[in-house]
Formats: C-alpha cells, sequence, structure tokens
C-alpha cells in the first residue's frame, strides 16, 4: 500500500446472497466497516439484493456496487441492467469486465471499456477487472496479456471524473485456493501502475489497483503489504463478514503505520 491511496476492500459475492441473506451480510459488514476507518470498504451484491443492501447500509461508510452494466442507458434488451438503474438502486460503483464475464459470457476488451464508459456516464465508479489465465502465464504472456487488457480501458480512465480502480484478477486464482504471491502480484501491478503513469502521472498516482484471486485472512496482509497493491477484490471470503473484516482490518493496521 502506499500512503498516498486509501485502501479499498471490495467483496464480490458473485450469485450467492441475494435475497434476505444478503441484507444480513449487509448488516453485518455495517457492524465492522466501523472499525475500519482508514479503509473503503464495498460491497457487490447481485443485482436482486441491491435495493435492499444499499437501504440497510444508509448512513453508514460501506460503499455498494453492482457486478456487472450495460452498455447502453436503456433499450430492448430483455435481462438487462443498465448503470442508471444501478444508480436508482443505490450502487456507486461497478464491476466491469469480470473474467467470469470474459468467459462465461464471451466479453471483449472493446466491450468492456464500453461498460467502463457507460458506468461514468451514470455515475458510477468501475473497478475494471484485468488479468491472464493459467495458459497464458504458463507461456510467459502475462505483461502482454494485463497491457492489452490495460490499454482498452486507457482513455476512458483518464477521462474520468470519479474515483475509478483496476483489479489485477489472475484468472488462475480465482475461487480455486491458489493465489499470487506477493511479489509476482507486486511485479504486475507496477506494470500496471507504469502503463496508466505513461498515459498520465496523476492518473497513476489515483487510481487504486486491487489483487484479487483467493484473498483470506492469512494472505491479505502480505498482499496489502505491497507498494502497489491499494487494496482487495474478495469473492469466496466477502460471504463470510468475519473474513471480509478481518481482511479490512489487515488494510487498517498496513494504513495505520
Ligand atoms: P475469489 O474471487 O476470492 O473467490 O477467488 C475473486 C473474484 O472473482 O473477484
Amino acid at each position: 500500500m502506499n500512503a498516498k491511496r486509501r485502501p479499498l476492500i471490495a467483496g464480490n459475492w458473485k450469485m450467492h446472497a441475494g435475497g434476505l441473506d444478503g441484507v444480513r451480510l449487509a448488516m453485518a459488514v455495517r457492524e465492522f466497516a466501523s472499525s475500519v476507518p482508514h479503509v473503503d470498504v464495498l460491497v457487490v451484491p447481485p443485482y436482486t439484493a441491491i435495493a435492499a443492501v444499499a437501504a440497510e447500509l444508509e448512513g453508514s461508510s460501506v460503499l455498494v456496487a453492482g457486478q456487472n452494466v450495460h452498455g447502453k442507458p436503456h433499450g430492448a434488451f430483455t435481462g438487462e441492467i443498465s448503470g442508471g438503474m444501478l444508480r436508482d438502486c443505490g450502487a456507486t460503483w461497478v464491476i466491469v469486465g469480470h473474467s467470469e464475464r470474459r468467459q462465461h459470457f464471451r466479453e471483449t476488451d472493446a466491450d468492456v471499456a464500453i461498460k467502463l464508459a457507460a458506468a461514468l456516464d451514470h455515475d458510477l465508479s468501475p473497478i475494471a477487472c484485468v488479468g491472464e489465465t493459467l495458459e497464458q502465464r504458463e507461456a510467459g504472456k502475462t505483461l502482454e496479456v494485463v497491457e492489452r487488457q490495460v490499454a482498452a480501458v486507457l482513455d476512458v480512465l483518464a477521462s474520468a471524473k470519479r474515483a475509478c480502480a483496476v483489479a489485477y484478477e489472475p484468472v488462475w486464482a480465482i475461487g480455486t485456493g491458489k493465489n499470487a504471491s506477493p511479489a509476482d502480484a507486486e511485479a504486475v501491478h507496477a506494470a500496471i501502475r507504469g502503463w496508466l503513469a505513461a498515459k498520465d502521472t496523476g492518473l497513476a498516482e489515483r487510481v487504486r489497483i486491487l489483487y484479487g484471486g483467493s484473498v483470506k485472512a492469512d494472505n491479505a496482509a502480505g498482499l496489502l503489504a505491497e507498494p502497489n497493491v491499494d487494496g482487495a477484490l474478495v469473492g469466496g471470503a466477502s460471504l463470510d463478514a468475519g473474513s471480509l473484516g478481518a481482511i479490512a482490518k489487515a488494510a487498517e493496521s498496513l494504513a495505520r503505520s
């Protein structure tokens, strides 16, 4: 972490906790959030729970995000959700280009750039996800792949008037229990910071670069201690408020030190 940037700990619930269970989880997150005043805590419920979760979190510091957004503001797109709808439900952030969207729903770099712009048009702060597959890593193509994914969103990020984040999530580390070592994560985060700086040094200083992929209470501190790791995008462990709280507390103690 770096004192210039406030840590951001985001819990991506994926296709879980979409009803009352989501509201209960949000209540538990709200409880620990007051003990981590130097950390931004963000929850990312499925669409069905966003409004109820946002209502539960009203008046607290916990932020709410959507997991995806359509590129168009409205129209005949059955089953899709626009940025305006996310705002109406109380979300102020949104994840774009998560690897599960790229992999299972064939989202391309171009789609991700369109979604990012749509998010900003609706006053949503985006978390743009990037990351290589195991095959790409083993072929030595990690930086090439991530650079291409970052390049696709660079112009949109540079034009943003709102806070933005990039999440580096190696696909092979998501939900697998295998996480990148702090040094491996830092190498990619530093490269991302460099590409942002080549575009605009202010952008590079502002944008928080999160690490994601099997982040748990016991490995968070090591990852967050790296100078270019500004937070975490947590999947599985975020379904347990105790675990997300422990990760946020690791960020809080690093931010205070
Ligand atoms: P995981 O998911 O923590 O379960 O690996 C991270 C993510 O997909 O954002």
